[in-house]
């Protein structure tokens, strides 16, 4: 019998609560019973692997899915996924879905006055290498209203999905733009209590990852668990 390894529980206040009445879904769908606690068995530690080119580049440039170009500001977002040791996560699915640059998702949900974009759809996956890393290019996406209370308007985001190397550590974020004056009214992000957990939601203009005369380049390290953790955003 191989030995598990457990992994590290959520830290207080480094993960949102799951009622948390600012953000209105919440109140719907915030479990009504105290939660069990799982222990972390053979099915929790272990999880799918993903061979080496499962994602084609086209899956990582999210300019280049269709005949033309999207409209919009062109951008690289690159990082490194990291488990709770600081240690790189190679071979791991990462995910991406976004608005496009008018704030439009391509989603029958999505019915907001604002221009589909024929040529973006807005998601992307890709396999991180042996250092962990990962590397999309794509557009920044808009803010876009949502009727969370009045006027209320979404900061800029990308959406992720990580798997880890078990189901255990699969992780569901947002990650938010530096300088967005949105964030400061934006209750998915402020749902994180703990500042320095919620700090590292924002990602890092990095002039070293732009290209010139092409893509803004931005850099957002994914962590998996322990003291560093990225918080979930849903
Ligand atoms: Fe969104």
């Amino acid at each position: 019998m191989t030995d598990i390894i457990d992994y590290e529980r959520p830290r207080p206040g480094e993960q949102p609560p799951f009622l948390h009445p600012d953000y209105r879904s919440t109140v719907k769908r915030a479990p009504l019973h105290p939660l069990l606690r799982l222990p972390h068995t053979l099915s929790e530690v272990t999880g799918p692997g993903f061979a080496d080119g499962w994602a084609g580049a086209e899956k990582a440039d999210l300019t280049r899915q269709h005949q033309g170009e999207p409209i919009g500001e062109r951008m690289i977002v690159a990082g490194r996924v990291l488990d709770e040791g600081g240690r790189a996560v190679p071979g791991t699915l990462v995910e991406l879905w976004q608005a496009n640059a008018a704030g439009r998702y391509r989603h029958d949900a999505d019915q907001h006055a604002a221009p589909l974009d024929p040529n973006f759809t807005g998601t992307g996956h890709v396999v991180t290498n042996e250092r962990g890393e990962y590397r999309f290019v794509t557009i920044v996406p808009g803010a876009y209203p949502w009727r969370n209370s009045d006027n209320a308007w979404r900061a800029q985001h990308l959406h992720f999905s990580v798997f880890g190397p078990a189901f255990a550590t699969r992780l569901i974020t947002q990650m938010f733009f530096p300088g967005d004056p949105l964030i400061d009214y934006d209750p998915i992000f402020h749902g994180v209590p703990d500042p320095a957990a919620r700090e590292r939601l924002i990602s890092s203009y990095d002039p070293a990852l732009s290209v010139a005369e092409w893509a803004l380049g931005y850099r957002f390290d994914i962590v998996l668990r322990g003291r560093a953790a990225t918080p979930t955003g849903l």
